[in-house]
């Protein structure tokens, strides 16, 4: 077995070493996935490792894409603990029924006691944390789950975790890693002219969701300073794709369009965020758990600046070709402009040169690939679509678009 590994090590080496020869960033990155990946391999079988990954918020958007696309590329075991939210969908994850690779665990991040127990029993070789609360509006409306999940649920988490590492032996405690899921919302805002954040951008946030992530990456900062815990933390800008929930701008879009609901755009579109397919977002963070440095923080982003109102737009476009309306108008009737969110961020754009350069790893998708795929998944996927806009969902969207917040109208227009 040691030897199949080390062969097909061998094999992906000049690929690896020979980055400038592909034109593509599939390419660059399935070499660097496949190095990285057949390099732990080998390393784990020669050490004796029982392999397995530990994924926290597995049944979200991000999470339930990752676990899909891991075990699509790999037969590690994963084990998946989430809370199931409003956010949280085991029908996110039905293409994994009857796999026993994937090990699905209800419960929560802040659960010291189950959190220690269920290490105990798998023991894995890395934790990744993609458990939050993530919707920067609900933040807006209350913050108290945010500071709970975010914050002292990634404290719990954390304490956990170190109890755990402190246990193993010294190789496998050399080889451990805890992961940090992030986002590029830490930074703040940008103005139109600023260069794009860097790792080394300070630290702004602007809205509760923010604040609370930032004080998570603060905290796993510290574990790693403090007790030698061997972190590493990924700063993602905006993701798209299947499995979004429909509260978030894009989804939202596409599931109001057809619904022929208004199209809710705050204040005047102008906002400007950076977009990358969820897929991509994924192999980023496989890239950083193979061979990032401990310690360090990547920027994860698709270089695709876009203002919302061209995303809408795409949107519609989309949909006018792929499923056109009856009466022969565009869906871009149904824009809505509707007042702004409070303290809304400009713009925000991330320079992913580090992980790019250090690492390897290119987006595979553009935005127009990836927005096709994204509105295809949607168009196909309708029951998907109606169960998770189930009694809660309609609750919220009459909370977001109808109601007062705490100081004016946020929005009004369903
Ligand atoms: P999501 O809201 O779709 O999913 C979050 C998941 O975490 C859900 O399955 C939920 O049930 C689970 N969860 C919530 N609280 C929990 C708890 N206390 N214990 C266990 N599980 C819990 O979020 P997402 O969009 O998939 O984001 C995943 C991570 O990526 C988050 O940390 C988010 O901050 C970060 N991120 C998201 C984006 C984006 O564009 N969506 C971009 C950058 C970073
Ligand atoms: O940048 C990364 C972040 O991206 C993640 O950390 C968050 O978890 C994720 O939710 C996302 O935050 P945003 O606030 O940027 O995403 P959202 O989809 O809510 O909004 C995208 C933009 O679209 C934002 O400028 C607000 C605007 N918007 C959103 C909604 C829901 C509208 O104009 N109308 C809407 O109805």
């Amino acid at each position: 077995m040691i030897s199949r590994a080390c062969k097909r090590l061998v094999l992906h080496l000049p690929d690896a070493a020979s980055t400038e020869r592909h034109e593509t960033g599939a390419s660059i990155t399935q070499s660097c996935h496949s190095f990285f990946r057949e390099l732990n391999k080998v390393g784990a079988l020669q050490k004796g490792h029982n392999m397995s990954i530990f994924v926290t918020g597995g049944a979200g958007f991000i999470g339930s894409n990752f676990v899909i696309d891991w075990l699509a590329a790999s037969d590690e075991p994963v084990v998946n603990l989430d809370k199931l939210t409003y956010a949280g969908n085991l029908q996110n994850l039905t293409s994994l029924a009857g796999d026993s690779r994937h090990i699905f665990e209800h419960g929560d991040i802040g659960d010291t006691a189950r959190v220690s127990q269920l290490l105990a029993a798998h023991r894995p070789r890395a934790v990744l944390n993609f458990a939050a609360e993530s919707h920067v509006d609900r933040s807006i409306h209350g913050p108290g789950e945010f500071i709970q999940t975010n914050i002292v649920g990634t404290f719990a988490l954390l304490e956990s975790v170190r109890a755990y590492w402190g246990g193993l032996d010294a190789s496998a405690k050399a080889d451990f890693r805890f992961l940090h899921v992030s986002t590029d919302e830490v930074y703040g805002t940008l103005s139109r002219t600023d260069p794009a954040f860097t790792e080394a951008h300070r630290y702004q946030p602007n809205s509760p969701y923010s604040a609370s992530k930032a004080a998570s990456d603060h905290l796993v900062r510290a574990y790693h300073h403090t007790y030698g815990l061997p972190v590493l933390t990924t700063n993602c800008s905006n993701n798209y794709g299947p499995y979004h929930f429909p509260e978030k701008l894009i989804p939202l879009m596409i599931v109001n369009a057809l619904a022929g609901k208004p199209l809710p755009v705050y204040g005047d579109g102008m906002q400007v965020r950076d977009w990358l397919y969820v897929k991509d977002h994924c192999s980023a963070i496989r890239c950083v758990l193979e061979a990032g440095s401990l310690g360090e923080t990547y920027n994860v982003g698709g270089w695709n600046e876009k203002p919302n109102i061209e995303i809408v737009h795409a949107v519609c476009a989309l949909l006018d070709e792929l499923r056109p309306k009856a009466d022969g108008s565009s869906y871009a009737t149904q824009i809505a402009y509707v007042k702004d969110r409070p303290g809304h961020d400009r713009r925000y754009a991330i320079d992913a040169r580090k992980l790019e350069q250090e690492l390897g790893w290119r987006p595979l998708e553009t935005f127009d690939s990836g927005i096709r795929k994204t509105v295809q998944w949607y168009l196909g996927n309708p029951d998907w679509v109606a169960q998770v806009q189930s009694g809660a969902y309609r609750q919220w969207v009459q909370t977001q678009y109808t109601e007062p917040v705490a100081k004016g109208v946020l929005a009004t227009c369903i």
